[in-house]
């Protein structure tokens, strides 16, 4: 493999310890990580230091939309690179307009704020719904049971889960959850306070719960009703990873009303731009001029660089069809799983998810799991397919994910079967 870098020094080079050690003294512990030190990848496989090759079916948290190294992304980011990679937001230039035009073309009327990741795109969500509120005293956001929004203070406040807020009281004010799913129960939270909405058409770190189509309209025709902005967390769900472009329009595909159906403003990241770090939101028409000069802004935002790779990004999922492709190979690999499920009921109890974003919950109390009790099951469930040379990503305590490139190969989703099928089995001997 071409190095782009100069080689590290040997102490680091194919040496599995030396780079955990380095990690160990240096790097805040803030994440769990798995034992293994990665290498390079080419296409839907990683590689590890120690020459191990695995089926990608995590792509980095459903980032790396057209698998690892490919040449359109490099090349995207060797041309531009060769021209200009920053220039900050004061000034214009081509490729953040044509992003924000194709992603207003994609979606519908109304304009795009780039920032670099997804939390950041929901934070300025949260701004936008606030400026929206402002005169008249409305703040509050209502958020759902299980979500799961990002890690900085307000993402946290808007997340449905306990374990991310933990320890970090007080939280930001201004947000509240209710059950995913339920109307009603949206409904009967509202306060004189409420401003919008946010919810993920797919729950993703919440373990693959797409939402239903009558939540989704029902959820729009109260924020029409009560003037609140329905915005929807498509970073994960997102970018075609349904088998659409946004989540919504797959699960309304052919329900009355479905094709119709905007919400006021949408988050996006993680496949966007492949691996690349950046973030947008698109708002509606209506909305888009709210953020004025001056009330929102970052350094790094929509940069010559990140938007050439996210243009590139989306040229080549046009061009290749890979929309097409997550919807063909995702349902593959779904009814796959079934049949798993089916044979082995006492290991896996369910298979959720749409197109290439899927996800298994496990039965509870697998008697022959091992690895650390402590440790949850997904997570050990997760060191069994590492085993077996397969990468997926554990979401909750009971839940794998798959979340592979969108340009995953039948033959690649056919392997993955396998690998998992491999473990299934000897957890249901
Ligand atoms: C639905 C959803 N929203 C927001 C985020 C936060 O994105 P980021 O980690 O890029 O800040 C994530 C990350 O997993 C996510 O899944």
């Amino acid at each position: 493999m071409k190095e782009i870098v100069p080689p590290p020094p040997p102490i680091v080079r194919n040496d599995v310890a030396a780079v955990q050690a380095l990690f160990q003294q240096n790097v805040v512990p803030s994440y769990g990580r798995f034992d293994i030190v990665l290498s390079h990848g080419s296409g839907s496989y990683l590689y590890d230091l120690t020459g191990r090759r695995y089926l990608d079916l995590g792509a980095g948290i459903a980032v790396s939309s057209l698998g690892h190294a490919h040449p359109a992304i490099t090349e995207a980011l060797v041309e531009q690179s060769r021209k200009v990679i920053h220039t900050s937001n004061f000034y214009y230039h081509e490729p953040q307009g044509r992003l924000a035009q194709a992603l207003v073309s994609l979606i519908g009327p109304g304009k795009c704020f780039f920032c670099n990741s997804g939390v950041e795109a929901n934070e300025g969500l949260f701004k936008l719904a606030r400026k929206f509120g402002h005169d008249e005293g409305r703040f509050e956001v209502l958020t759902t049971l299980n979500s799961f929004h990002g890690r900085t203070l307000a993402g946290i406040a808007a997340t449905g889960q306990e374990k991310v807020k933990k320890g970090f009281d007080p939280m930001v004010p201004g947000f509240r959850q209710v059950p995913y799913n339920d109307l009603e129960a949206m409904r009967a939270a509202l306060s004189p306070a409420t401003v919008a909405i946010m919810v993920e058409g797919i729950q993703g770190e919440g373990g693959v719960t797409p939402a239903t189509p009558d939540y989704l309209l029902g959820l729009r025709q109260l924020c029409d009703e009560k003037k609140l902005l329905l915005l929807m967390d498509s970073v994960q769900c997102g970018h075609f990873r349904s088998g659409r472009f946004q989540s919504f329009q797959r699960i309304l595909e052919g329900v009355p009303g479905g094709e119709t159906f905007l919400p006021d403003g949408i988050s996006m990241a993680k496949s966007l731009g492949g691996g690349f770090p950046i973030g947008a939101f698109w708002v509606r028409a209506p909305y888009a001029d709210l953020l004025g000069a001056g009330s929102h802004g970052t350094t790094y935002g929509g940069s010559p660089l990140a938007c050439a790779v996210a243009l590139k990004i989306l040229d080549v999922i046009q061009r290749e069809k890979l929309a097409d492709n997550a919807r063909q190979v995702g349902d593959f690999l779904k009814t796959g799983l079934q049949r798993l499920a089916q044979r082995s009921p006492k290991v896996i109890r369910a298979v959720r998810g749409l197109g290439l974003m899927l996800g298994i919950e496990l039965a509870p109390n697998l008697a022959n799991l091992p690895g650390d009790s402590a440790k949850t099951q997904a997570v050990r469930f997760a060191h069994l397919l590492h085993a077996a040379g397969l990468l997926a990503i554990p979401a909750g305590a009971q839940i794998m994910r798959f979340l592979p490139p969108l340009n995953l190969r039948l033959a690649e989703a056919e392997e993955g079967l396998t690998l998992i099928e491999s473990v299934v089995a000897k957890l249901a001997a």
